[in-house]
């Protein structure tokens, strides 16, 4: 029987984990099956240029613990409606058959995909043009739909829940109100377990709209306490009651343009025209993305990476690795992209177990 050749990219904002699920993929292809694996470099823009480099166990080895992706990654190259130079014009083209026609030239037997929301959308896509795809989820945020826990989330956790201490010390010294803006878009896990985890006074999730009055309450209901200081965590696409989001800056090309920012500035601002204290904010941003893969997102990554190849071997095309009820499965890409599962997002239930927990501690959320 011939090699299978399989290739993989990493689509969309990166996550730590990416690195040990392309470890693992590729021993776990190459200890159970006659094969060859390489990788597109940034994401579809390197299927598109057809532009790829082996991966062996010598050019994998040695990353099981690192973040980042060594296959570099993009969050803007939809070739689908692909952005083209024309006579000095920028036009939309779809050119997903030039990548159809490059993985035909290479003897591309499965394309297997790290991505989000708008990454798993062209993997999708591609599966619907013929090509056999493995879809695996990724994401900091957790908020992809039909699976419990995407690796790269654990691991901003722990980096926020860390530096919130670090904050904690330098706000109680000086009496201050700190204002801590995460990522998350617009889904409030990370702000969530990471506000529990750093003890946070007040928390200001997306999915609860919150309003600065209550905020003011919790500050000086802390001050009757003694404890003269409040650390504020806020997810970046949070809404004030009546309000809209802070859009930060508009990405031209990317599948979702909107990249939140500015609101802890926001928050800081306002409130300073309300309490007495000083007060001060702090983005954690691309931070939260960087460094090193946290102990239990590179057990599940690796879990990830073998749960594909598994897929791979038994010809299961079409589908996502997902992670439910504790163990690893699998779900049709088409279930995932039209949000069979739960909707489109997944979001944080504002009513529910992981919200009461903090508010029994006494945290507030601005409701
Ligand atoms: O989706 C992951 C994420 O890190 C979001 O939390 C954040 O809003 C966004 O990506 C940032 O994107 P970029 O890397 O383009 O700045």
């Amino acid at each position: 029987m011939a090699k299978t050749k399989i290739a993989v990219l990493t689509g969309g904002g990166d996550a730590p984990g990416l690195n040990a699920v392309i470890y693992a993929l590729t021993r776990s292809c190459k200890r159970n099956m006659d094969c060859e694996l390489i990788g597109y470099k940034f994401g579809y823009r390197g299927l598109y240029h057809n532009d790829f480099m082996p991966l062996t166990m010598e050019s994998t080895t040695g990353i099981l613990h690192k973040g980042g992706t060594i296959l570099y990654s993009s969050n803007k190259d939809n070739l689908f409606n692909y952005a083209l130079e024309e006579n000095g014009q920028i036009v939309k083209k779809d050119v997903s058959d030039i990548a159809v026609e490059n993985m035909k030239k290479e003897g591309v037997d499965v394309l297997v995909v790290l991505g989000g929301d708008g990454t798993l959308t062209s993997a999708r896509d591609f599966a619907r043009k013929g090509v056999n795809v493995v879809g695996i989820p990724k994401t900091i945020d957790n908020d992809l739909v039909c699976t419990e826990q995407t690796f790269g989330f654990d691991s901003a956790v722990n980096i926020v829940a860390e530096n919130l201490g670090r904050l904690h010390t330098t706000t109680e010294s000086h009496h201050r109100v700190m204002v801590v803006e995460v990522m998350g878009r617009s889904a409030g896990w990370l702000a969530l377990q990471s506000g529990i985890a750093g003890s946070a006074d007040v928390i200001l999730i997306p999915e609860i709209p919150y309003s600065l009055d209550k905020v003011v309450e919790k500050i000086y209901e802390r001050d009757a306490r003694g404890k003269y200081f409040t650390i504020i965590v806020v997810t970046e696409g949070a809404i004030e009651k009546g309000g809209a989001a802070v859009v930060g800056k508009m990405v031209a090309d990317s599948p979702d343009p909107v990249r939140f920012g500015g609101i802890a500035a926001k928050i800081a601002m306002d409130l300073e025209k309300l309490v007495v204290h000083e007060i001060r904010s702090c983005a954690l941003g691309h931070i939260q993305r960087g460094g090193d893969t946290s102990a239990f997102d590179r057990v599940l990554s690796v879990r990830y990476g073998v749960a594909a190849a598994d897929l791979i071997r038994a010809k299961k095309f079409g589908n996502m690795v997902c992670f439910r009820e504790g163990r690893m499965d699998y779900v049709s890409l088409e279930d995932v992209i039209s949000g069979v599962c739960a909707g489109k997002s997944k979001n944080v239930d504002p009513h529910g177990e992981l919200v009461r927990v903090a508010k029994d501690l006494g945290i507030t959320f601005g409701d």
